[in-house]
Parts: C-alpha cells; sequence; structure tokens
C-alpha cells in the first residue's frame, strides 16, 4: 500500500470508530493535514448526520465548508465529542510531536476541550524516542530570537520556518537535533518560555487512541 492510501485506510476507520457513538448533538473536532484532510473527505459521505464540527485551522475550516458541513466557532460549544487528527510522530504512550502544519496550537486548544482525541496515522510515524522529526514551538514575532537562545540552552537547534505566518499571526521555530526523552518534562519547560505560544509536544494531554495504518491492515493502539 502507499502512503497515501495507508492515510485513506486510517481515516475511514476513524470514521466506522465515531459513526456509531454520534448523537445528534455530538460536535466534531478536525485537525490539520493530509491526513486529517483524508478524514474531511471520508465526513463528507454522512455530512447529513453532522451537525456541527470544529476545526483546527483556517486551511481545515474551508475544506469542510466546500463539503458543505457546518464549522462552528469553538467558543459557542461546551463540549467537543471527538477530536480528529494525524501527527508528525507518536510513541507507544502516544504522546505526540505535531505541528508540522503549524497548526498546533489550535489543534492543543481543541485536543484540551475534546473528551476523545483519536489520532491517525500511518506507521512511519510510531517511532521509539520522539524527536527526530524537528519539534516546532509557535512565538509571538517579537520574542523570535530571544526564544531561540532559550532553545539552544536547554540542547535545541531552533531553525525560524522562513514565509510562514501561523493562523494566529506567529512565526514558527523548529528545534532540530533535540531528542525528546522526557516528553512532558520537554513539554512543559518549552512553555515556560516567555514568548512561546505553545510547542508542538502533545505529552500532556496525549492521544487516547493510535489508528495506525501498516501493510497488514489498521491497528489500534491504547496509550501503554
Ligand atoms: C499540522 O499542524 C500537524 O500537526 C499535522 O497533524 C501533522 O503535521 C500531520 O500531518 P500529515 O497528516 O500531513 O502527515
Amino acid at each position: 500500500m502507499t502512503q497515501d492510501e495507508l492515510k485513506q485506510a486510517v481515516a475511514q476507520a476513524a470514521l466506522d470508530y465515531i459513526k456509531p457513538k454520534l448523537e445528534t448533538d455530538s460536535v466534531i473536532g478536525i485537525g490539520t493535514g493530509s491526513t486529517a484532510n483524508c478524514f474531511i473527505d471520508c465526513l463528507a459521505t454522512i455530512k447529513g448526520q453532522i451537525d456541527a464540527t470544529v476545526a483546527s485551522s483556517e486551511e481545515s475550516a474551508q475544506r469542510l465548508k466546500n463539503h458543505g458541513i457546518p464549522v462552528y466557532d469553538l467558543n459557542t460549544v461546551d463540549v467537543v465529542d471527538f477530536y480528529i487528527d494525524g501527527a508528525d510522530e507518536s510513541n507507544r504512550a502516544l504522546q505526540l510531536i505535531k505541528g508540522g502544519g503549524a497548526a498546533l496550537t489550535r489543534e492543543k486548544i481543541v485536543t484540551a476541550v475534546a473528551r476523545e482525541f483519536i489520532c491517525i496515522a500511518d506507521e512511519s510515524k510510531l517511532v521509539h524516542t520522539l524527536g527526530n522529526f524537528p519539534l516546532p514551538v509557535e512565538v509571538i514575532p517579537m520574542a523570535r530570537s530571544y526564544v531561540a537562545r532559550e532553545l539552544v540552552k536547554i540542547g535545541a537547534d531552533p531553525v525560524y520556518r522562513e514565509g510562514v505566518i501561523t493562523d494566529n499571526g506567529n512565526i514558527i521555530l523548529d528545534c532540530y537535533n533535540y531528542s525528546i526523552t522526557q516528553p512532558l518534562a520537554s513539554e512543559q519547560k518549552i512553555n515556560g518560555i516567555t514568548g512561546v505560544v505553545t510547542n508542538g509536544l502533545f505529552a500532556i494531554k496525549p492521544a487516547d487512541l493510535l489508528l495506525l495504518g501498516t501493510a497488514q491492515g489498521v491497528k489500534t493502539l491504547r496509550a501503554d
């Protein structure tokens, strides 16, 4: 199977997982990226049954609207029943690196509100130790140089992602050569640097379920 076919398979598996649990007032949180796009396209096949979604990026909101699926402002909903999103890396504890598409902050906000976070990914994303994928950090623009110096102090090699402005008007620093053996501590430490909006570690609130696309079919992983 190609990587695209694996992404489509996990997107369909996520739909199959939530479909029997959907109620008339269910709210579905939608992630960002190529795997989340596959899920949006799957969701469109049952759009008559979907009352509300919230999106983690302008890009995903537009794709949902193009399908005629309603998108709500997160502030108008109390609960998000399911949040479905991809990841750049996951370990066996379902702690993730996200933000390759620069949508990490809104993704983390929707995750915080969600009752169940279902991560969908192809098998290339499952790793033993997080950090081979450079960890994205969203930063207030005026703090860019200061935050970069602080990231160097903790052992990372931050690189400014040229030409990228997030949906929140901020910039991204990608941390290279930063092996993350203690994801919880790293998430907290980096978030404590003044000027950081958030970083792409999802360890404080990891995924609840990982649907992993493999050549042998979709595997279901829960946190160790
Ligand atoms: C978006 O900011 C990211 O967190 C994505 O969820 C992540 O990059 C996965 O994207 P793909 O599904 O395109 O690999």
